[in-house]
């Protein structure tokens, strides 16, 4: 049994001991929950209000920033985004439609789709020709824009329940310019409806044709533990894949990638890995990333590349 599966069935004995507290899918359906606290107004910020971003904050938790765009950190994102961008300008090795539009998951939660998402966006925002808007599509259990430090509620639940709602009263401008954010919503009780619905289809295809040039990246629910993910991700053209190294079984991986479509490009990126199981001295984590094609159903083990513990966060 290799060190990630034991580490997963020592994690499944726990979650057997605790199962009110930690079983991911009772903690899911606890969040569903939520009682109906919406109001027919949203308050927004107006539409020239600009968002500072906690900058200080943000470093100390890992994320990137303007100060560390030539750490090992930066460098780390700048391969992971390079193939994503080289399929949305077609020089990949495979063209698909939608490549603008980009869906972060994984099987379980707490993997690092958030973390990554943010990371991702903020990589790509920071070059020069590139715009980038981050959505928060885990309405379930919204915390990318909250990272952030965006306090803005209404979102995109409010976008597509709403026709009356246009995408410039949700969408948050901030201090790098070229990044924009859409918070999930005001909680709703039909929250995870509406994300598989056919009008948030409609919405994510003119995300990507009104907007060519812009990178759209989707933080989403994890696929196995709600079905709208799937749905979602059949809306877009690239679907990064966060694995949890140490956490999520190859069999775990590989039953979340079956959901998705094959003929999407789906790139797997691996999560929380330390080269080096033995040594427990650094606190930091670092990634792998590997691209691979839907068709093929990548295994999230031989293919993917390895990059050095990073020191961050
Ligand atoms: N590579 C990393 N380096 C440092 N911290 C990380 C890394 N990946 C994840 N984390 C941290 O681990 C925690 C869980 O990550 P995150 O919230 O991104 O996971 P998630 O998959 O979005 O979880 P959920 O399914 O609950 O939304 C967060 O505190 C995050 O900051
Ligand atoms: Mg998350």
């Amino acid at each position: 049994m290799s060190t990630i599966e034991k580490s997963l069935e020592k994690l499944a004995a726990q979650q057997r001991e605790r199962p009110t507290l930690t079983d991911p899918v009772a903690q899911h359906q606890e969040t569903l929950k939520r009682p109906e606290t919406r109001s027919p107004h949203i308050h927004t910020k107006s539409r020239t209000e600009i968002h500072h971003f906690p900058w200080n904050e943000l470093r100390k938790h890992g994320i990137l920033t303007r100060d560390t765009k030539r750490s090992q950190l930066a460098e780390e994102y700048r391969q992971i985004k390079r193939p994503l961008l080289m399929n949305i300008d077609k020089k990949g090795a495979d063209i698909v439609d939608n490549a603008n539009l980009i869906l972060v998951t994984s099987a379980l939660p707490r993997e690092g789709k958030t973390f990554n998402a943010i990371n991702l966006a903020m990589s790509i925002a920071m070059e020069r020709d590139r715009t980038v808007l981050l959505i928060d599509g885990d309405v379930a259990k919204p915390t990318a824009a909250k990272r952030l430090g965006i306090q803005q509620e209404a979102g995109l639940l409010d976008l597509v329940d709403d026709s009356n709602t246009k995408i410039n009263d949700v969408l948050v401008k901030t201090d790098l310019p070229n990044l924009r954010v859409l918070p999930s919503g005001r909680p709703h009780d039909r929250a995870t409806e509406l994300l598989a619905s056919e009008k948030m289809a409609r919405f994510m295809s003119e995300f990507s044709t009104r907007y060519p040039d812009r990178v759209v990246i989707f933080d989403s629910p994890p696929l196995l533990l709600a079905s709208e993910t799937a749905v979602l991700s059949s809306c877009v053209g690239q679907i990064v894949m966060v694995v949890a190294a140490e956490q999520t079984s190859r069999h775990t991986a590989n039953e979340a990638l079956a959901l998705l479509d094959p003929d999407k490009i789906i790139g797997l990126l691996l999560n929380k890995y330390r080269p080096s199981l033995g040594n427990r001295s650094g606190s930091g984590y670092g990634y792998g990333y590997g691209y691979g094609y839907g068709h093929d159903h990548p295994s999230p083990d031989p293919d993917i590349a390895q990059t050095p513990q990073h020191p961050a966060a």
